[in-house]
């Protein structure tokens, strides 16, 4: 069997833990293979709202695998809280979640770095989410990383060489007052060590390939976006970790002749939380309206997320660096009430118009938009393809004929339900 991956192609937060967790019975094993608690996936249900930061989108199906895999970064805080924010709503996962010893940990100290570097930034600061994610795969690439692994074995030495180096840091070059906050720190994250060691702590590896041997069905799960991702994103305004599909062979210890099926997901329109470019942003009260109707605050941080206007030219370079075979267009629904819905096709750098995502996107970069004919119709209630507003139908076309791709779903609503399967026949 083969590994399909669900990735996001825009600037992260496009609906991927909803959609996880709503194709999740179509499969037997659930991966996540980058990133870590930077990732916020809300998922909502039976009247539950929840958002995972570590745990796969898969956890809420019955009888499924869940797997942390190798390119996850994972912070025992933060883990902890999951694990118990989900057993209060009495989900005991600690016999279908798999991880990695060769995952990565976000240590106490890496968490004061990122705030320490992106207060030394000033106003050229990343907006990073303060988890400690650029640290620690700085670590990781630098090879002075700690794994899940290294807590198995003579684990307190190893832990005490690298929040030395940390606390050098911190103190020289950063002057950063990291003491009475990092003793606190420690506590909890000794704690959620404690925690871990009760997981099953595998080679994450070798399982993987071995269900897919044994023809089990597996959907990996992308975090942020592929705009954020640390090659391709828009650099240095980007995470810390390879958020394209080709991230899922390396994250997960897959050949790049398993990945199967590759799931594109996108919002009807666009959003970004943090620093850096984003030609389509509206900073009028059309931005605001997209704010209010979808809810638009960050589901980790909690910070307002920037809007704008779908942007086609983004999103082509996102499809050609995944091989995006299906679409998923969520958040249909949020531009119910607009009259006419703009979309960028081309950006326009003193008078020449590219469709290709540049090597920088600065302020001169203005957007080429079409303006398509909006529905006026109440999209949350509608059941099946059938109900859809033409104009709908036409925006989807649209998006379809510029990708060379089909959309396979559309989302209507944050609920499980919401949710329509296109009929593409
Ligand atoms: P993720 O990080 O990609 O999993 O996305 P987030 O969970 O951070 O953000 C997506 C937000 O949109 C969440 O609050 C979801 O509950 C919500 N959502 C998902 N799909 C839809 C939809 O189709 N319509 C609306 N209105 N909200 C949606
Ligand atoms: P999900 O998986 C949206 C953004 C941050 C910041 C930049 C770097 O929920 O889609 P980092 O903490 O990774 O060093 O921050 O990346 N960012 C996200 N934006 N959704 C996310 O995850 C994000 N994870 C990181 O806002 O601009
Ligand atoms: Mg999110």
């Amino acid at each position: 069997m083969k590994v399909d991956v669900l990735l996001g192609l825009q600037w992260g937060d496009e609906g991927k833990g909803k959609v996880v967790d709503v194709l999740t019975p179509q499969y037997d094993v659930i991966s996540r293979f980058q990133g870590g608690p930077n990732a916020g996936h809300t998922l909502e249900f039976n009247n539950i709202k929840h958002v995972l930061h570590t745990i796969p989108s898969g956890i809420f199906r019955e009888n499924k695998i869940n797997i942390i895999g190798n390119g996850v970064v994972i912070d025992p805080i933060v883990f902890q809280k999951e694990i118990e924010s989900l057993k209060k709503l009495g989900f005991d996962i600690s016999q279908n979640l798999y991880i990695s010893k060769k995952a990565h940990m976000i240590l106490p100290t890496h968490r004061l770095l990122d705030a320490a570097s992106e207060q030394k930034k000033g106003d050229s600061k990343i907006g990073s989410t303060l988890k400690g994610i650029g640290p620690t795969y700085k670590d990781k690439i630098g090879r002075e990383g700690l794994r899940v692994g290294d807590i198995l074995s003579d684990f307190e030495t190893k832990y005490k060489t690298r929040i030395d180096n940390h606390k050098l840091l911190l103190k020289d070059f950063f002057q950063f007052d990291y003491e009475k906050i990092l003793t606190e720190c420690e506590v909890d994250w000794f704690r959620g060590i404690e925690l871990l060691k009760t997981f099953k702590i595998v080679d994450t590896e070798h399982m993987i390939n071995k269900l897919l041997q044994e023809g089990k069905t597996m959907l990996a799960e992308g975090a942020q976006g592929t705009l954020l991702d640390i090659d391709f994103g828009s650099y240095p305004f980007v995470t810390s970790s390879n958020t394209i599909c080709a991230g899922a062979c390396t994250g997960l210890g897959v050949a790049p002749n398993k990945i199967g099926k590759v799931l594109g997901i996108f919002k009807a329109y666009c959003t970004r939380v943090g620093m850096g470019p984003f030609p389509t942003e509206l900073l009028d009260e059309t931005g605001d309206a997209l704010r209010k109707a979808g809810h638009e605050y960050g589901s980790t941080t909690g910070r307002p997320r920037r809007c704008g206007w779908l942007d086609l030219v983004a999103l082509k370079y996102s499809v050609m660096l995944n091989g995006v075979t299906e679409l998923i267009m969520m958040k249909a629904d949020v531009l119910d009430q607009f009259e006419t819905i703009k979309v960028c096709v081309g950006y326009e750098t003193d008078g020449t118009v590219t469709e290709e995502f540049p090597f920088e996107l600065n302020d001169s970069v203005k957007p080429v938009y079409v303006e398509l004919p909006g529905w006026k119709t109440d999209l949350t209630k509608i059941k099946s393809q059938n109900e859809f507003p033409e104009e709908l139908n036409n925006y989807i076309s649209f998006i379809e004929d510029e990708m060379g791709i089909p959309v396979s779903i559309a989302s209507v609503g944050p609920n499980r339900e919401q949710t329509i399967f296109l009929d593409k026949e």
